[in-house]
């Protein structure tokens, strides 16, 4: 049977390790709609356009190829973006692009034709409520501000990205400021969403539950096809 995860939720609530974790479990496809928003603005960014201002960004949307290649990999225009795209840059600018109307509407496309192919994790902002409403599952993941900057503090030191704990957190908030507050398909959840607080539990912990709530609602699914 196939069937539609959405996962959505606030900046660093972590709902990518948990989206890649239980998309390899169960062999579905895993799609990160944040960094097809982010290698938009990391091509703005490129090509010194002011991400604030929205005529000039949205000019840019025929000259945008965002794909996907194995190994998580993001290509712009074939160029492998995967690093750029996680950088402070990128993440402050990030959610005026994402907050265009016209922008949206051309990767929405995008994102509901690669999900059409198998069953899909999905994580972003407005899955659940915009790009796939009829979702079997809906999660919307969310964490204490101080636990979701604490953990992207971390993440960033792994992987190398230079950043102090200071800027995260404020890039947090003001990420989840300009996603709640912006007119087209904005940050909040579905109504039919399971709200999902992970600020005390660990990445396993929160794996096993996505994973629960997916098989009861295969479940139920199976007892209503009978
Ligand atoms: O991983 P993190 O939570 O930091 O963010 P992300 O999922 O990579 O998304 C980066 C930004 O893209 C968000 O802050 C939103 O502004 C935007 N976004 C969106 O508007 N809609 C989505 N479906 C996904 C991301």
């Amino acid at each position: 049977m196939r069937i539609a995860v959405a996962i959505d939720g606030p900046a660093a609530a972590g709902k990518s390790t948990i989206a890649k974790k239980v998309a390899l479990m169960r062999n579905f496809s895993y799609i990160d709609t944040g960094a097809m928003y982010r290698a938009f603005t990391w091509y703005c960014l490129q090509k010194g356009v002011d991400c604030q201002n929205e005529e000039a960004c949205v000019a840019l949307i025929p000259e945008v190829n965002i794909e996907f290649k194995p190994g998580y990999v993001v290509l712009c225009n074939g160029i492998d973006v995967s690093k750029q795209i996680r950088e402070t840059n990128v993440s402050g600018n990030v959610s005026y692009i994402a907050s265009y109307k016209d922008i949206r509407l051309a990767l929405v496309e995008q994102q509901r034709k690669m999900a059409a192919k198998d069953s899909v994790i999905m994580d972003g902002r407005d899955i659940g409520t915009y790009v796939l409403p009829e979702a079997e599952v809906k999660i919307f993941q969310v964490a204490s501000v101080e636990t979701r900057a604490q953990r992207r503090y971390l993440e960033n030191q792994e992987k190398g990205i230079p950043c102090t704990y200071e800027e995260i957190y404020a890039d947090v908030q003001k990420r989840d400021y300009i996603d709640s507050h912006r007119d087209f398909a904005p940050l909040k959840p579905a109504e039919d969403a399971i709200l999902l607080d992970t600020s005390n539990l660990s990445i396993d912990e929160v794996v096993i539950e996505v994973n629960n709530i997916i098989d009861q609602k295969l479940e139920e699914l199976k007892c209503q096809k009978e």
